[in-house]
């Protein structure tokens, strides 16, 4: 598998800039072709963000209270995130409602991005290689959850099932299955 040959930093900063795409293609659809350009977005941030709240962050709280304080600053950024996801699940994708509230989300989401680049991944890169290798085959598998391209996956599949449904029920799923991967 391609992903195994992949750093972890290496597979956080493609899912950032997969997150970043995926917001313009957002801004730049149609009103009406909004809530399907939509979708794919809402699918890798529930895989993104729970993957690193569940796999990445415990392992950098250790590092100290440097490092404790700049991931309890990327969680609280995270958790507005997650409030301003839910509002915008509640919004019709085709209204002028939606296209400013995605805006000022598009804005967060990528500060956030951006500051886990210049704080986060610099000191994930300073952890010793094994346990950076275990850490990272955990969050492929987390990220074989986010498929992109929907049509890649058999509808009938258990991960077609799995990213489905409103955001914070992705989250509760994909946690459960991090966790259970983490525990075999
Ligand atoms: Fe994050
Ligand atoms: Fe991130």
């Amino acid at each position: 598998m391609t992903t195994e040959s992949r750093s972890i930093v290496e597979m956080i900063t493609e899912q950032h800039a997969t997150i970043r795409q995926l917001f313009a293609d957002l801004e730049a659809a149609a009103p009406d072709e909004r809530g399907e350009a939509f979708e794919p977005l809402v699918r890798l941030l529930a895989v993104h963000e729970t993957a690193e709240e569940e796999i990445v962050y415990p392992i950098v709280n250790q590092l100290g209270d440097d490092a404790k304080a700049i991931v309890d600053a990327r969680k609280h950024e995270e958790d507005a995130a997650k409030k301003a996801l839910a509002d915008l699940e509640d919004m019709d994708t085709a209204s002028a409602e939606f296209a400013a509230a995605l805006a000022l989300f598009r804005g967060d989401v990528q500060a956030h991005a951006s500051s886990e680049e210049a704080e986060i991944l610099p000191l994930l890169a300073t952890m010793d290689a094994e346990r950076l290798e275990i850490i990272g085959k955990w969050f492929a598998a987390a990220e074989a959850m986010a498929p992109t391209h929907a049509h890649r996956m058999a509808p009938e599949s258990a991960i077609g099932n799995l990213i489905v449904g409103p955001f914070v029920s992705m989250v509760d799923r994909v946690r459960d299955a991090i966790r259970d991967a983490g525990r075999r």
